[in-house]
This record gives C-alpha cells, structure tokens and sequence, in this order.
C-alpha cells in the first residue's frame, strides 16, 4: 500500500494498486487485485465502443452504398486539430515524437461556422458524438473547453484522447459535467518506463487525471477508459498488471497493438509480430478469464475490448488541412472541405465505393488464430511482421 504517493494529492481510487518501486517510482501491481466481482463491468467505453449498434451502421452504410437506403449513417466522426503536444511519446502515430507531423495536420483551427456545419451534419446523419483523437494535446490550446461546449450545445457528445498531465480536479470535474468520455493514455504500469517512453515526467499527474474522473464518476456511466499501445517491451506488465487494475476499478481497458505509422525502425523492432500477437491475445483473454471477463479473440481484433477495426465503416475523420479521411490513422483521402461541401464528399461515388471496397485496417498487427490465416495481401509496412 502507499501513502501520499501522488505530486499533488493522495491517490484515492488507485492507491490500493499501487506499489513503490526502488528506482522505478511508482507502479501499478495486479496482485494486488484479490477480486473483481463487485465492479462495475463495462462492456465499452459510452459513445465510442464498437457494438450492436455499430454493427447496425455498418449494416446500414453498406445497404446505402448500393441504393438500398436514402442517407448514411454514423456513430460519430474523429476531429483533429493542429493543437501542439505537451509529450514526445516514441512511435507516435502522428509523428509528434519526431515532428514529422503528417501534412495533413498543417492548418487552422475551425471557424465556429465551419464547425457549426459539421456538426449539422454529424446529426442529420445519426451521429452521437465528436471524437478529438491528436494530432497533439487537446488541453495544451486555450480554445479546448469553448470548442467542447460549442459541440455539447449542438445536441452532440464528445469522447476526448488525452494523456491527462494538464487536466486539473476542477477540469476534470468540468468534463464530467458536460458529459464528456474520457480516454486517457498510458505508455506503461512503471513510472521510470513511462517517462522514459513519453520523453517527460508524466506519469503521476496522469496517474492524477485517471482517479479525479474515477472520484467524479465517470465510470458509472461507463464514459473511462484508458488506452496502452502494447509493445514487446510492457507486454507482460500489460497483461499481468495493467489489465487485472483496469478491471478491479470498473475502467475499460482499450489495450491496442502498437500502430506502425511513424515508427522508426528501432521502434519497429519493439511492436508484436504477428505470432506475438497471436500470444498475447490469448494470455489477455486467459488473464480475463480469471478475472471474472469472458470473450475470445477474433480473426482481425488489435484493440482489447473492441472488435476487429472497421471504423471507416461507421465513421471518418476530418483534419485541419480539411481533408476528409477515412480515420485517424489517415489512409485514404476522401475529398477535401475547401473544394466541396462534406454532403458532396460523403455522397460522392469515392465514398460509396471506398465503403465496398473495405476489408482490413492496415496501421497495426491484429490477431489471427494461427500463422496460416495471416491474409497474403497484407500492406507493405505489415509484410516484415509474419
Ligand atoms: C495520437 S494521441 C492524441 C491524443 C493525446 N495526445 C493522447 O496521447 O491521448 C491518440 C491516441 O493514440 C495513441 N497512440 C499514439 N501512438 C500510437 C501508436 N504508435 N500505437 C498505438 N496507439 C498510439 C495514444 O496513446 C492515444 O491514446
Ligand atoms: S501525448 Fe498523444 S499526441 Fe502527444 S506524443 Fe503522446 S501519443 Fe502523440
């Protein structure tokens, strides 16, 4: 047990989980972990999971795409802005650790019109919510909290990646009120390790921001989670120490294969190849298992607590240079707001044609059940990983 571990305050919630280790600084220990019985048990993060619902966009979307619908329809769209990074984490899949940002984040903020439009569009078209997911720190721009409200007050709902270091108690308290999901990502279970990943001391005051929206609630209403790139280097402290906290204090788990955008090739080296991924998958569904969670992996999946990846189907994202992308990880390029409306890009044949054509997200490794269903055409950056 520790006392008084955090910079500024006691950890409330995540004190019995944590332990101090000499020259390591505080670490998350999942021994500690006696049972999980009387936790609340979210079965994904509000707004954002991929679930029955998303399957009914998917379904929709591709009746739509051949004539069987009049519109289409999503769960919500990624918008990225050109906000700076308070962090240089290795591998970042946007490029913040080298700036080597992609061109595509190069560009003003949104006017509140241009914006207003968007969000127009989000909900003639069955949207729920915005998701800000980079390119950098949301709460590092003074316009963050004016832009959650302008969303919240168009009837949409904001999910939120954030590594936490800036948000305050009285911040966090702020989201809670304005319904916001919150994301907040972690590099590793150990202090040093942490730090040494993001390039920063971190990792108590994200620490901090995890047990502020813990106290607020957000995990009643199933509106937390925490997000971990999982490598060769913390995939065992991710099994045997992130997993069994995450689900002790009620928190989805969004556990995710290292993205190869942006990696170097030393970095390369530290991502699962596809037969370690086959490993870990299984060990993390055996560790659940214990824990009281029962699933099994799926041909496809790289994210813990999400399905295999088809969010281009239900959902896309928009960059500050305006393009229209099918997501984040910035693939394939729709059309962009500066020549066309985004009715004209999401009608367009591109459109409809990209949705048919869709079969596998190529940014990261993802289960296969064994060697032989790694599927022959893989993308190039994923050919070195078989
Ligand atoms: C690009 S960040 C932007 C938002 C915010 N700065 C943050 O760190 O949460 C969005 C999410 O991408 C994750 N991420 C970044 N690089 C990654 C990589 N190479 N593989 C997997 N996830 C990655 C982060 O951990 C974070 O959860
Ligand atoms: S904090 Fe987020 S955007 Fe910044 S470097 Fe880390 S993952 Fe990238």
């Amino acid at each position: 047990m520790v006392s008084s571990v955090s910079n500024r305050g006691i950890f409330r919630q995540l004190q019995p989980y944590l332990v101090h280790r000499k020259d390591l600084g505080l670490a998350f220990r999942g021994s500690h972990v006696e049972s999980v019985t009387d936790a609340p048990c979210p079965s994904g993060l509000k707004y954002y999971a991929a679930d029955s619902t998303t399957a009914a966009f998917i379904d929709h979307n591709l009746k739509w795409a051949i004539g069987e619908r009049a519109k289409p329809a999503f769960q919500f769209a990624y918008l990225m802005l050109p906000t700076l990074c308070n962090q240089a984490c290795r591998g970042c899949f946007m490029g913040q650790d080298k700036q080597l940002l992609p061109g595509r984040l190069k560009g003003s903020h949104f006017e509140p019109a241009e914006l207003d439009s968007i969000l127009s569009f989000l909900r003639e078209h069955s949207a729920k919510a915005v998701v800000y997911g980079g390119g950098g720190e949301l709460f590092t721009w003074s316009g963050a909290f004016p832009l959650i409200r302008q969303i919240v007050d168009n009837g949409l709902a904001m999910v939120i990646f954030t590594n936490g270091v800036l948000l305050r108690k009285d911040d966090v308290d702020r989201l809670n009120d304005l319904g916001v999901s919150l994301i907040v990502s972690m590099r590793d279970t150990v202090e040093a390790y942490h730090d040494s990943a993001v390039g920063r001391k971190g990792f108590r005051a994200t620490l901090e921001t995890i047990d502020n929206a813990l106290v607020a609630g957000f995990r009643e209403d199933q509106r937390l989670a925490v997000e971990i790139p999982v490598t060769t280097n913390n995939d065992e402290r991710v099994i045997n120490d992130f997993l069994p906290v995450m689900r002790a204090l009620g928190i989805v788990p969004l556990i995710e294969e290292y993205i190869q955008l942006s990696t170097s090739a030393e970095e390369k080296r530290l991502c699962h190849s596809f037969a370690d991924s086959r490993r870990f998958f299984e060990r993390a569904c055996e560790m659940d298992r214990s824990l009281g969670f029962r699933w099994k992996p799926e041909f496809g999946q790289r994210i813990i607590a999400q399905p295999r990846c088809r969010r281009p189907l239900y959902s896309f994202a928009v960059f500050p240079s305006r393009d229209v992308v099918d997501c984040p990880s910035h693939t394939t390029c729709y059309g962009n707001l500066r020549q066309a409306t985004l009715s004209d890009i999401i009608y367009s044949d591109r459109f409809r044609q990209a949705l048919l054509a869709y079969r596998l997200c190529p940014c990261s490794v993802f289960y296969t059940p064994e060697q032989a269903a790694i599927p022959a055409d893989l993308p190039e950056q994923l050919e070195d990983f078989v």
